[in-house]
């Protein structure tokens, strides 16, 4: 049985949820699950909108042949390759032997690799930027978007119903449950932040190219964007998120006056520190100060509060006369998504030869932008009485650094 919904007229939504994956690319919790999605446009021709992943194959393709009614696929457009969206193909020029699939030519590339195979020529519509597809009453015009998040990766853009099919770009995490448009979910809630883990962890790395594609999109007239994950965007509430994409891709802070605190602690005793620095600064007016314990907390979710905050301070032990393990693999992801622009002061711990603190500083000076103090603290086993004060000069100077 099919479970869709209609986007207009033409055009629906085939996709599907997924509640049994734990990681999304085996590396992300995905505790609200995920959506994958494809469109039908139903016209003189019709065009199916990339196909899903593995795991919910056989309902995409129910949902799939109830929106046909027995017509056929004339074009399978595949704005993305990666296995997500891309594991129904075979299947679908399998069922549909007259089916054309119009992909950029990275894209065809990637597909005859990823799946061992060497597809013939009269399945393949290469298409470059500018190019347009005539449907009927719909045209397609594609717009190239390498590198978001993958190089093969375009937008389509229905130009009669000013629909953009963004492929990950405004994509979300999380299962849609019927609710397709971002009307429809509760935007603060859950969704915002699952967004900004989802930008931040997967298209992170590639802010100038997602800013290339947003000047592309500007010169567009957009009712709905059409993602392949999460919902699809209509609406004032759009330019929020337009907004928010803007300010990760750019890596602007997303909240002003906004602290992270990032701690390593093996004894409780960085901990402390973190803890005692957060009810310092809170004392002296700061909001909504976070506290994250980078052992406990999975690091996408500690990526996703770095890009939006504005100040971030880093607290850890040293550990074999390095830095704590799970700190460093933390401060190197954030290197690794090119994270950029930020304000920050480290603390250091070390019972009879500190270094973590020289050691973050290196790593976050090794990183475009990073602003640090000059001002940290270093402790050794734990914060003595005689040091109280130089924390409450550290937490003064954030305050200052944050005006
Ligand atoms: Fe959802 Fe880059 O794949």
């Amino acid at each position: 049985m099919q479970a869709v919904r209609k986007l207009n007229e033409d055009i629906t939504w085939v996709g599907a949820d997924d509640r049994r994956l734990h990681l999304f690319e085996n590396m992300f919790p995905i505790p609200h699950g995920v959506s994958y999605n494809s469109y039908v446009i139903v016209d003189e021709k019709t065009a199916l909108m990339d196909t899903a992943d593995e795991s919910i194959i056989e309902q995409y393709l129910e949902n799939v042949a109830a929106v046909l009614q027995g017509k056929k696929v004339d074009y399978l457009v595949v704005n993305h390759m990666e296995p997500d969206h891309c594991s129904g193909i075979a299947r679908v020029l399998g069922l549909f032997p007259d089916c054309k699939m119009v992909a950029s030519a990275k894209a065809f590339a990637f597909y005859d690799q990823i799946y061992n195979t060497c597809l013939p020529e009269e399945r393949k519509i290469v298409v470059k930027e500018g190019d347009s597809l005539s449907l009927g009453k719909h045209e397609l015009k594609f717009v190239m978007a390498p590198m978001v998040h993958w190089p093969e990766v375009m937008m389509s853009y229905d130009v009669t119903d000013k629909i953009l099919f963004s492929a990950d770009a405004f994509g979300t995490f999380g299962a849609l449950n019927g609710s397709i448009f971002n009307d429809e979910v509760n935007w603060d809630a859950v969704w915002l932040n699952e967004a900004r883990r989802y930008y931040t962890n997967i298209v992170g790395k590639y802010g100038p190219q997602v800013q290339a594609v947003l000047k592309k999109a500007a010169g567009l007239e957009i009712d709905m964007v059409a993602p392949l994950h999460g919902p699809v965007w209509r609406g004032a509430a759009f330019a929020e998120f337009l907004g928010k994409y803007d300010a990760w891709s750019s890596y602007r802070p997303e909240d002003k006056g906004s602290v992270a605190v990032f701690y390593g602690s093996m004894y409780n005793n960085t901990k402390q520190l973190a803890e005692m620095l957060a009810c310092t600064l809170t004392a002296k007016g700061i909001k909504g100060v976070k506290v994250y314990d980078v052992s406990e907390t999975d690091k996408s979710y500690l990526v996703a509060e770095a890009f939006r905050c504005e100040y971030l301070v880093f607290a850890a032990p040293t550990y074999n006369n390095g830095l704590y393990p799970k700190m460093k693999e933390f401060i190197e992801d954030l290197s690794v998504l090119n994270f950029q622009n930020r304000k920050c002061t480290v603390i250091g711990n070390g019972t009879w030869a500190p270094q973590s603190d020289k050691l973050m500083k290196e790593l976050l000076a090794g990183m475009k932008g990073m602003d640090v103090s000059e001002k940290s603290l270093v402790v050794k086993s734990r914060i003595s009485d005689a040091q109280l004060p130089e924390l409450d000069a550290l937490a003064d100077d954030i305050v200052s650094r944050l005006q």
